[in-house]
């Protein structure tokens, strides 16, 4: 069997003196799309800050590849094939958004069909017309896109997504589902952080449950869909 792509061991982290997350273990395969689920102030973003290099853990590790990553900056991970589209999307105001699609990106070993900005235009079409407006003539919706496609042009081997359908018009946010879907069907592995539970047991293989810093129940789609117990429990829905 295959090591998996990434291995959270024992995960501590926190702000200051105060502790966030309380060894957390999980894995991550090569081709599988997790969910991390849990109300608000559980510690969903703060894993995720943990994992990309933007927060260092107070304890644990986190191996990469076979490579520990938890002592490395958020730019050698980055460099490694950690993508990060980062909770409020966080576009750059004056870059086009073709500035945006080749500013970051990189080749990779291994990766059969590269993200190029005409292959991220047919993923999304609406980036294609706005290709010369500037990151803060767009709306939240075209910023998201943005903030996805500008992910993928690293060719990430792990694509995570911090609430990326957050504040969106419905439209907008199925039109988000339907790209994840798609990266999902071309084997992108990613970790996704989502409100909307019913969308996300469609789309992940795996759930997780993120109480109060802790993973308190992990199962397949299938599984979760049959415990609606748990969704008034620990997913407030
Ligand atoms: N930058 C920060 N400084 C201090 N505390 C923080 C910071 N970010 C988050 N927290 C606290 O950490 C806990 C987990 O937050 P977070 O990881 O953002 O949760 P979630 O993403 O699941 O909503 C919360 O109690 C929150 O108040
Ligand atoms: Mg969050």
């Amino acid at each position: 069997m295959n090591a998996p792509l990434l291995c959270c061991r024992g995960l501590e982290a926190g702000y200051g003196t105060s502790r966030v997350l309380f060894g957390l273990d999980f894995d991550i395969r090569a081709g599988e799309v997790v969910a991390l689920l849990g109300r608000n102030g559980m510690g969903k973003s703060t894993t995720i800050r943990t994992i990309v290099g933007g927060l260092r853990p107070q304890r644990g590790e986190i191996v990469f590849e076979g490579r520990p990553i938890h002592a490395e900056r958020a730019d050698a991970i980055a460099r490694l094939g950690v993508a990060i589209v980062p909770e409020g999307r966080q576009c750059f105001p004056n870059l086009t958004v073709h500035e945006h699609l080749v500013a970051f990106a990189a080749r990779r070993n291994g990766v059969a069909e590269p993200w190029t900005p005409a292959r991220l235009y047919a993923l999304f079409p609406r980036l294609a017309e706005r290709a010369d407006h500037l990151g803060n003539q767009l709306s939240g919706g075209e910023q998201q896109m943005l903030a996805i496609a500008r992910a993928l042009s690293t060719n990430p081997r792990l694509l995570i997504l911090d609430e990326a359908t957050e504040g969106l018009a419905p439209v907008i946010r199925e039109e988000i589902w339907r790209c994840l879907a798609l990266l999902k069907a071309q084997g992108q592995t990613t970790l996704v952080v989502d409100k909307y539970v019913e969308r996300l047991m469609a789309l992940a293989d795996r759930n997780l449950i993120l109480e109060r810093g802790r993973i308190t129940w992990q199962g397949s789609s299938a599984e979760l869909d049959a415990r609606r117990e748990l969704w008034g429990r620990y997913l407030g829905v």
